[in-house]
């Protein structure tokens, strides 16, 4: 007789009688913050709800500003641009991450250096860092993925000593923190994303944080067709600076702004975030001590540095040894009809990974033949980025992580169950 539920036996969680926690979260607050701004007829354009936001945000973060934007992809971009980082210039992104890090860099026509990731966080190397410098190198984007924290004092390090920027690809990472200090607070700029899959969510919408006021004023302008602010808030400086042009109220650029329903959302959802954040990081904090204990899996590296964590998916590495040979996906199918929810393996390597193809775009990114050959994704060796996707992956949604402890106990339970009967599913 079946016991695993993907060949019919009963499965650890009925999630008819016992659903997993949903998300995204919101109640009645959300809902009048929306009908207020449908009545008041302000949807978008610097309104009073992204004024809150933006200031929430900031105080959240510990930095001195924060700019909300469309969303997590043009926030690196903006960030690129503010930096004044273009036409050429190299910029190190791990190669392990969501396809918009690297092509934020490409739409700047930078390029895109990839490198791999440590084994253990999955996060970017800093020895690969350093050893990726050249004289084109002008900035880092190092991503905290999932439930780990790339290593902010050796990349700090390494950018003071080869004078590069920093910019935080915190869209796993909202209110997580690195000594205290919180993520998207340490490198010159933080950027944010709030999808819909996210930990604070509007649906869509990004943010970017920074301390310092001249590189406020360039991002608040990039993101709002190149007009300069209003705003007194900023720095007076950049008039004369080479930023604008002549007359010195505009930039070329683009219209990246936020919607004020978007904003609103924000708002909210952001007063519940510290609580939501430390519930996920109890229970991550115990999901690892169990699977710490668990044959044939590991959990991520949890640094001491990481003083609080934030989770976008709950991340741990699976050893198909342990588990007679069965490969990780087949792990993880077995795994989904056990919980009832969706497992996923870490994103595509951004050397294989089939949404990341500027070769695809040759209108838009061929510059002339050097150029061309060093986009090209398949250049970069990633040999435990690659070991990470097809090998040993498992992530789930963070949504879980709001359960309670015995929940936590059932995941431990069928992964378990699932070692103890793998020749079950490899039959
Ligand atoms: C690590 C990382 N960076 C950037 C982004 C881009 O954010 P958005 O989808 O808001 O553009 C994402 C989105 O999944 C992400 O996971």
């Amino acid at each position: 007789m079946a016991q695993l539920a993907i060949n019919g036996g009963s499965s650890v969680r009925d999630t008819k009688v016992n659903p997993w926690p949903s998300w995204p979260v919101w109640d009645e607050h959300e809902e009048k913050a929306l009908i207020d701004v449908l009545n008041s007829g302000i949807w978008s354009y610097n309104g009073p709800k992204e004024q809150e936001f933006n200031l929430a945000f900031a105080e959240y973060i510990g930095a001195k500003y924060a700019i909300s934007a469309a969303n997590g992809t043009v926030t690196i971009q903006l960030a690129l641009e503010a930096l004044g980082i273009g036409l050429g210039d190299e910029v190190i992104v791990p190669g392990l991450t969501w396809q918009g890090t690297a092509a934020a860099a490409l739409d700047v026509n930078a390029i895109p250096v990839l490198v791999d990731v440590c084994e253990d966080t999955w996060c970017i190397d800093p020895e690969e860092v350093e050893k990726s410098i050249t004289p084109r190198t002008k900035a880092i984007i190092p991503v905290h993925l999932y439930g780990s924290f790339a290593d902010m004092d050796a990349i700090m390090d390494i950018a003071k000593r080869h004078n590069l920027f920093v910019i935080e690809d915190c869209a796993h990472k909202t209110g997580g923190e690195w000594s205290g200090r919180k993520a998207g607070s340490i490198g010159d700029i933080g950027s944010f994303s709030f999808q819909l899959s996210k930990h604070l969510t509007a649906g869509e919408g990004g943010a970017m944080t920074t301390n310092d006021p001249l590189l406020a004023e360039k991002l608040d302008a990039l993101r709002n067709c190149g007009r300069r602010p209003e705003t007194e808030e900023y720095s007076q400086e950049i008039k004369g600076a080479g930023f604008y042009s002549d007359e010195g109220n505009f930039i070329q650029s683009g219209n990246y702004r936020i919607t004020e329903f978007q904003a609103a959302i924000l708002v909210e959802a952001l007063k519940r975030l510290p609580e939501q954040n430390s519930i996920r990081d109890k229970n991550g904090l115990y999901m690892n001590s169990l699977l710490f204990d668990l044959p044939g899996v590991s959990p991520m590296r949890r640094d001491k540095r990481e003083t609080k964590e934030a989770y976008f998916n709950f991340a741990f590495r699976y050893h198909q040894d342990e588990f007679n040979s069965l490969p990780v996906d087949k792990f993880r199918k077995a795994f989904e009809s056990e919980l009832g929810i969706g497992v996923d393996s870490s994103y595509e390597p951004l050397n294989i990974c089939s949404l990341y193809a500027p070769l695809t775009k040759p209108a838009r990114y061929k510059i002339n033949d050097p150029e061309w050959a060093k986009i090209d994704p398949s250049g970069f060796k990633l040999p435990v980025c690659e070991r990470i996707f097809k090998e040993e992956s498992v992530c789930l949604p963070h949504k879980i992580l709001l359960g309670n402890q015995p929940d936590m106990d059932l995941i431990a339970k069928a992964i378990e169950k699932i070692r103890i009967n793998s020749m079950e599913v490899i039959k």
